[in-house]
This record gives C-alpha cells, sequence and structure tokens, in this order.
C-alpha cells in the first residue's frame, strides 16, 4: 500500500465529519484496486483507490480574505493557439493559463506536425508554437471528444493547407452543441464539406472572400471563420458575431499576425484577406469567468477578496448585479475587491450572448442565490441542459425547482456538506463555491472537469482562507498565531 509522504498535520477538526461520505469513497474503494492513504481535516487517516485523486475536500464557513490572482482565458488561448496553424513563423503566447485543456490543444497541435513549446512556471507563462511543417490536418476524435473547442482548428487548416479532417464533437453535458453554423460559413467561402465516419471532410484551393450572416450567435464559429477569412482571396464580411472580449483579443493576434481585421467586438466583423501570415507574440487577457467565479466565491463567504489580475469591464452584467443583491464591489483598472456584510438580497438572471449576463457564470451565481434572501429566478438562454448542478446542490440542502430552462431558487437555506459529482467545468466550479459555505466537509468527486479550466484553484483559494484539499495533497500545519481557516 503506498503511503503519500507525511509533510505536516493540520490542526484539530472542528465540527462533525459528514455523514456517509466513507461509505460514498469506500464505495468507489471497492471497484478500484490501487490505494493510497491521506490524512483528513480531523487528523483521521482514509485509504483510497489512486487514481480517485480527482477529488476535493472541503471544509466551509471561512470567509475568504487577501487577493487572489486569476491567470490567462482559457477560452482566449484556445483560439489564440489554433491561430498559429495560419502561420509557417512561429507564435509567441503569454499568459497562457496552466490547464489540461491547453494541454489537450498542445497535444492536437503536435498530432498534426507544429512544434509546442509550453512554458508553464516561467514569469509570463510563455508558449511558443511553429506550425511550419505540418503534414497531418486533421483532429482526431479522441482529442475532439475530450475538447469541442478542438473545432477550432478547421477554418486555420483548410484556409492554410487546403483541406481538414476534423472529427465531429459529438453529444456535450450542456447541450447538443452543434457546429452546423461553421460549417456553413466554411462553404459561403468556397469549401467543400463532406462528412462521413463522425469526420467533417473540408478542401478548398484557395478560400474565396464572402458574406457570411449566423443564424444563431456563435463564438468560436466567429473566431472559426475570422481566422479562415484571413487568408481568404478577397473580403469577408461577417453579421451577427459574437462580441465576447476572448473574439476581440483573437483579432488583435491575427492583426499582429498580419491580418486585416475591422469591428471586432461589434456585431459586423470585416477581413480582408491576405495571401500569407507572419508570426508574432501576444499576451492573452486575463480570464474574466475565472475572475467572476471568485468575485462570487467572495461574497457569498463574506469576506474582504481581491480579486488581481483581471480587467472588471469585462464582466460589467456580473458586478451590476451582485451591487444589486447588496454586495459591495470595488474596481480599480486590473482589481475588483468585493466585501459583504450584509443578507444577500435574491435577484433574477438572463443568460445572454456579450455584454449580457454569462452563461458561464450561470452555476456559480445559482450557488450564490440559495444564500439570498427570497425567491431568484435563473433563465438558462444558450444551453439547452445545463443545470446539472442544481440536483448537487439540493443535495447540499438548497431549494432548487428545474423546470425547462429555467430555475426557481428559494434562499436563504442553509447548506450541508455532503458528497457531490461534478458534471462540467462551471457545474464544478458551482459546488467548490456552496461547499465554501456548507456547513461541516463536502467530497467533490470528477474534478478533472475542473482542472479543465482553473488553474490550481485550490491553491489559490487555500492563499485566501479557505478550506480545500486534493484528496491525497496534506495541508501544512497552520501555526498557533494563525486565525482558524486562514492557511
Ligand atoms: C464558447 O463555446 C465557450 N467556449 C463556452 O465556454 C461558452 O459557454 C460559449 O461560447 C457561450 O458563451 C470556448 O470559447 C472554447 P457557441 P461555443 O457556439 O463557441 C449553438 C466554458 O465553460 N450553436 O457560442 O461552443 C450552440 O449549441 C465553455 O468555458 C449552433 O447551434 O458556444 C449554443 O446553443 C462552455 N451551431 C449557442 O449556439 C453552431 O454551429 C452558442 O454556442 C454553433 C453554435
Amino acid at each position: 500500500m503506498k503511503m503519500i509522504p507525511k509533510r505536516q498535520n493540520i490542526g484539530s477538526a472542528q465540527g462533525p465529519t459528514t455523514p456517509g461520505l466513507l461509505e460514498a469513497v469506500n464505495g468507489n474503494l471497492r471497484r478500484n484496486p490501487v490505494r493510497v492513504r491521506v490524512l483528513r481535516f480531523d487528523g483521521s487517516q482514509l485509504t483510497v483507490p489512486e487514481n480517485l485523486m480527482d477529488k476535493f475536500v472541503v471544509r466551509g464557513g471561512n470567509p475568504l480574505i487577501g487577493s487572489i490572482r486569476v491567470s490567462g482565458a482559457k477560452n482566449a488561448a484556445l483560439p489564440a493557439m489554433a491561430a498559429a496553424i495560419l502561420t509557417e513563423e512561429p507564435v509567441v503566447l503569454e499568459n497562457i493559463p496552466d490547464v489540461r485543456d491547453i494541454q489537450t490543444e498542445r497535444n492536437l497541435l503536435v498530432s498534426m506536425g507544429a512544434e509546442v513549446e509550453l512554458g508553464y512556471g516561467r514569469a509570463s507563462h510563455r508558449t511558443t508554437m511553429c506550425c511550419r511543417n505540418l503534414v497531418n490536418p486533421e483532429a482526431a476524435y479522441e482529442l475532439v471528444k475530450t475538447m469541442r473547442a478542438s473545432t477550432l482548428v478547421l477554418g486555420p487548416l483548410v484556409a492554410r493547407m487546403g483541406r481538414a479532417r476534423v472529427s465531429l464533437p459529438g453529444g456535450c453535458a450542456i447541450g447538443a452543441r452543434p457546429i452546423d453554423l461553421h460549417i456553413k460559413g466554411l462553404e459561403k467561402l468556397g469549401a467543400t464539406i463532406t462528412q462521413e465516419h463522425g469526420y467533417i471532410e473540408a478542401a478548398a484551393e484557395r478560400l474565396r472572400g464572402g458574406n457570411i450572416s449566423f443564424d444563431k450567435i456563435t463564438v468560436t464559429g466567429t473566431e472559426d471563420l475570422m481566422m479562415a477569412a484571413t487568408l481568404a482571396d478577397g473580403e469577408t464580411v461577417m453579421e451577427n458575431c459574437a462580441r465576447e472580449p476572448e473574439v476581440i483579443d483573437l483579432a488583435v493576434l491575427l492583426n499582429k499576425m498580419g491580418a486585416k481585421i475591422t469591428g471586432a467586438g461589434t456585431s459586423t466583423i470585416r477581413i480582408q484577406g491576405v495571401s500569407k501570415l507572419g508570426g508574432a507574440k501576444h499576451r492573452i487577457i486575463p480570464d474574466r469567468i475565472e475572475a467572476g467565479t471568485f468575485v462570487i466565491a467572495g461574497a457569498l463567504t463574506g469576506g474582504d477578496l481581491t480579486v488581481a489580475n483581471c480587467d472588471p469591464t469585462h464582466i460589467g452584467s456580473l458586478l451590476q448585479k451582485l451591487e444589486d443583491c447588496g454586495v459591495t464591489v470595488r474596481t480599480t483598472q486590473d482589481s475588483i475587491r468585493v466585501t459583504n456584510g450584509h443578507r444577500l438580497k435574491a435577484s433574477d438572471i438572463s443568460t445572454e450572448e456579450y455584454p449580457g449576463f454569462p452563461t458561464d457564470m450561470q452555476a456559480q451565481y445559482m450557488a450564490l442565490a440559495t444564500q439570498s434572501e427570497g425567491t431568484s429566478t435563473v433563465t438558462e438562454n444558450i444551453f439547452e441542459n445545463r443545470f446539472m448542478h442544481a440536483q448537487e446542490l439540493v443535495r447540499m440542502g438548497a431549494n432548487i425547482k428545474v423546470e425547462g430552462h429555467r430555475a426557481v431558487i428559494r434562499g436563504r437555506t442553509p447548506l450541508s456538506g455532503a458528497a457531490v459529482q461534478c458534471s462540467d467545468l462551471r457545474a464544478s466550479a458551482s459546488l467548490v463555491i456552496a461547499a465554501l459555505v456548507a456547513e461541516g466537509e463536502t467530497i467533490l468527486d470528477r474534478v478533472y472537469h475542473i482542472d479543465r479550466g482553473y488553474e490550481r484553484i485550490e491553491e489559490k483559494l487555500r492563499g485566501v482562507g479557505a478550506q480545500i484539499k486534493r484528496l491525497g495533497e496534506i495541508l501544512p500545519k497552520r501555526s498557533a498565531a494563525q486565525p482558524a481557516g486562514v492557511a
């Protein structure tokens, strides 16, 4: 039996161990042979299978106090890495987050023949990519099924290589998420598209400029076709485009590479095609959804939290909503300070495309609404199945009724720790936030979902006083001088 080296012990346990947790974990033990021994908050030992390491144990009750730093935006980094396909020259990106989806994107580019050096741990998280020798313009199912954003290589491959073979992404926890608008747009630029054996085959000697009007606003659809149009012959005009900050950030990078794009950030984007693009160096914008997640955690735990290295203007709709709930929000150019000494007031939200309330913040907001006085209605307009977190929050004691794409939350109901299951990236963040205010311990299963888009969230939260650990990790001993909960 493998024993994790004991660095330090934590202080004495507070409050009851949540009933049934041991059984839930032991249930898994029976199915998985490899075992490790871990230390729990109360100092007792728990034996768990090694590959179950992707769990968090959270003890609720600590206000978040201090400053927490936001990483680069996953949803800006992924299209920016795909953009490197458009040139033979090196593209250098800074502020790339150390999250699992970036690893997947790296593996995808390398599988095509690209050279990719991921620069984590260095001050600027610099990543260098060179796609001079792309030999295999294919995005295989094995990669695409783990990350839908892999389809962002479709447009750049057709534009640069004249052909692409990309697996269709298949279903997703939060909705059907087809890529029909990407395909329709490429056809408008003159590509010939066929579909067989679960793959899209696209070909064009050279794409030609055209007019694309999106039936529905799509973020990666706008990004994919904007990239494709940069090397097309002639001008492309795209209408009803997504206006997200990540779309703007991609256009900034592409223009640094020599593209001629105007209008990014508005509904109409114009791209004057060029014959060749060059290399560039670019710093990725901060992650507005990570920032929003921490802002809500700060507001909910009633602490005094400064979210640093972010752009408050990117989450204006969220900050406005929190003020409606009675939270005090103070911003500077690159930080947001939240303090909340009062009871939260209930307030409804309805998710929309940018600059409306982001769907990627809906789950986290629902966790907050469980602790607001009164009834809040959450309406999800972007994805048809994005309430998976609701039932897990109910397991923790929340009062939530889901009716189609609307959820009604009756607050305030105290939450208690439980064994809960993560189902997708943002649902996981919602459960972590809820666990921070729940009485006792919560064990979150399948946290690999959260590792896809949050860089070492447990370490960051611990840095501002949360009691959270990844199973298998031992928290440092708390010195006598330190107040309870501030690690
Ligand atoms: C991007 O996904 C983000 N992902 C998502 O973040 C985010 O939730 C979403 O935009 C909406 O803001 C990345 O940027 C990598 P869409 P995307 O195309 O581009 C429908 C996270 O948590 N649609 O804007 O895939 C679609 O089904 C992730 O970080 C079509 O019908 O979303 C949805 O209902 C989750 N046909 C709506 O449009 C298409 O061809 C918006 O989807 C494309 C989309």
